[in-house]
């Protein structure tokens, strides 16, 4: 099918700056000693104790990375930097939605944090406490994550774009006891609310006591005694001095929980530990992207996301890397935002998702033309996959025609990067291409055996890796069941996608096979969806599914069984989508509203998402032999 006019090569330019420079040799050598590869790159960090196991593998699917070693990612991230060269770089460049700047270098960065560190305990946040974080694209977003870090307790970040229910449902699950959030952030010129939103998801949390609110935007916001504190008030005080001891932690230790969505309504809290994610996020972080010490490095993901934990903050701050953070909407106030800050700040690397692209792509390439972006040398993909047609835009208006695009498949599960190219990577616009070091992936039939090149199946990866999450918070039957069950004899871990495997072995991710949907890559659960729509008291019955979308990769149309004495409307349908949009935020507002009498289901009573998906694009329904008339 494919042969070599479908490839693009990189540089000569691109292969002699290269660290890595065969792709083969060292895979072979990574799959051959698979410990040997892990703990070579362990060796790149700084331990309080080294390990005295690399990993244990006797409890399938719980394993331990780096078992016995002390460690603190915040040591890495931080500490390390202040007895080097670093201790004067910048850290973070941060450009606010209205053009304000500032900067940090890693000095800076530490005093910073170590307030912050210093703030949370005079709080009474103790070592394994789990703090909730809500917050606009500032500063202070990250600076709270490493401070959470520092002091051995753990974080969880909700997108700023949740509900006050979403947002109560994971302070609830975390059992937090603080959260940490602003008054506000700016977004296409307008201040967004995000302590008003907090206020009412204290109010569904019994184990709430204290709010430290950042100012960002001035509004006014309602402040409770004893409860709610400003951060520039605790700032000011003697509690909040500069210098902080970093927490020894075992490697095992709990850094962070990120909630995402699974195929039943509840969300899964992912546990990551200090140990493997530092090892994981800052090795790909540093090999994928070949990390130079004069990169800037822009990730235009959100910190609320494990792109932004993984590729925003940690990766690049254990390797030292200048990032790049900006907080607002990409074509504010015009288009150009984003190549005008690229040219100003002479922007190295930059990853994105292919909806970001396709949104920028819509406005033509005179915005780009506009801005000397000559600094980029690599470009990032992540989330979705990328159609060939944003692809090569990216590369031809973007990247000059001589920026390789890192097409990145991972999820909030997996760390970090599994598939991917690295620069010298000879690359097919929407393949992920290869598996990174010490990495064996398959593409699997329903018995888990390999299925033959370019035949769908189900992708899994065979093997653990340090950046894996060891469970979900307060459920490893939960974990085990979701992803370990379906290939238990093979030790499989089951990612969810389908994907394809070429001749030329080179992966081509289709989307997820379970009933995850991604819109802007964003990742949301029908169920979600179904049990906010059921939340209406006109609905009684809703079905949820994903249909492409020319800009946001998939929309969500859903499907609404009216109760008795409702009759479809214009007017319902608004208000059913607002009302999804309330419940979820607004990310999850879906495309429209299909009023139905009935569903197709299972003799089991299983809605049949895939009979509504095909019909709604005038596809073959498949086998519908289980399918209850
Ligand atoms: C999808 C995001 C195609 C995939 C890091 C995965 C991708 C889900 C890619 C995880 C890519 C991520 N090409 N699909 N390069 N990257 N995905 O947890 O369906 O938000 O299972 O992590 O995003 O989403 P998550």
């Amino acid at each position: 099918m494919s042969n070599s006019k479908d490839f693009y090569f990189p540089s000569q330019e691109i292969v002699d700056n290269a660290t890595v420079k065969s792709y083969d040799d060292f895979y072979k050598k990574s799959i051959e000693d698979r410990e040997g590869f892990w703990a070579q790159e362990a060796k790149q960090l700084e331990w309080y104790k080294p390990w005295d196991k690399l990993v244990d593998e006797s409890n399938h699917p719980f394993y331990k990375w780096f078992v016995g070693a002390k460690t603190n990612i915040v040591h890495n991230a931080i500490d390390r930097h202040l007895k080097t060269a670093n201790r004067n770089k910048l850290a973070l460049i941060w450009e606010g939605e209205p053009g304000d700047l500032k900067t940090y270098s890693y000095h800076a960065l530490n005093r910073e944090v170590s307030e912050f560190a210093n703030i949370l305990k005079a709080m009474g946040v103790h070592k394994g406490d789990i703090v909730t974080i809500y917050m606009p694209q500032i500063p202070e977003q990250i600076f709270a994550m490493l401070a959470c870090a520092k002091i051995g307790a753990a974080h969880s970040v909700v997108y700023g774009g949740f509900s006050h229910e979403a947002l109560a449902e994971r302070i609830n699950d975390a059992k937090s006891r603080v959260v940490i959030t602003a008054d506000g952030g700016f977004r296409r010129g307008k201040a967004t609310q995000l302590k008003s939103i907090v206020n009412k998801a204290m109010e569904l949390s019994p184990t709430m006591e204290v709010c430290i609110t950042v100012k960002r935007t001035g509004e006014e916001v309602y402040m409770e005694n004893d409860r709610d504190y400003w951060y520039h008030d605790l700032k000011a005080l003697p509690i909040a001095s500069h210098k902080c001891e970093t927490e020894q932690m075992d490697a095992e230790d709990m850094l962070f929980l990120l909630y995402t969505s699974g195929s039943t309504g509840k969300p899964k809290g992912l546990v990551h530990t200090h140990g493997g994610y530092s090892v994981y996020t800052s090795a790909t972080h540093r090999m994928v992207f070949d990390i130079k010490p004069e990169d800037r490095w822009w990730c235009a993901a959100d910190p609320g996301w494990i792109t932004g934990h993984s590729y925003m903050v940690y990766g690049p701050l254990i390797n030292g890397s200048t990032i790049f953070m900006y907080e607002g909407a990409p074509n504010h106030p015009y288009p150009d935002r984003w190549w005008r800050m690229i040219d100003k700040y002479g922007i190295t690397v930059l990853y994105t998702s292919p909806t970001a692209i396709r949104g920028l792509m819509r406005y033509g390439e005179s915005w780009v033309k506009r801005h000397d972006i000559s600094s980029l040398r690599l470009l990032g993909s992540v989330g979705e996959p990328i159609n060939p047609e944003a692809w090569r835009w990216y590369h031809d208006t973007i990247g000059n025609g001589k920026c390789p695009i890192m097409d990145t498949w991972w999820q909030t599960e997996t760390g970090g990067f599994v598939i991917t190219p690295l620069p010298i990577t000879p690359l097919k616009p929407g393949s992920a291409t290869k598996p990174f070091f010490g990495h064996e992936i398959g593409v699997v039939n329903e018995k888990g055996e390999d299925v033959a090149a370019n035949d769908v199946g189900a992708l899994v990866i065979k093997k653990p890796w340090p950046g894996m999450a060891r469970t979900i918070m307060n459920d490893d039957d939960r974990y085990n069941e979701t992803y370990w069950k379906k290939f238990e004899d093979k030790k499989y871990y089951h990612a969810g996608d389908s994907a394809k495997k070429d001749e030329d072995g080179y992966y081509w991710i289709i989307g997820r096979s379970d009933d995850v949907i991604k819109v802007s890559g964003y990742r949301l659960g029908t169920a979600e969806v179904e049990s906010a729509m059921v939340s209406h008291p006109a609905v009684a019955e809703s079905a949820a599914i994903a249909l492409p979308h020319e800009l946001k990769g998939s929309g969500i149309h859903v499907y609404a069984i009216l109760r008795e004495g409702r009759e479809p409307s214009k007017e319902l349908e608004k208000e059913l989508l607002n009302h999804v949009a309330q419940a979820m935020g607004p990310i999850a507002k879906p495309e429209e509203v299909i009023f139905a009498d009935s569903l197709p289901k299972t003799r089991s009573g299983k809605i049949m998402r895939r009979v509504l998906k095909a019909r709604a694009l005038g596809e073959d329904e498949g086998d519908l032999s289980t399918l209850d008339d």
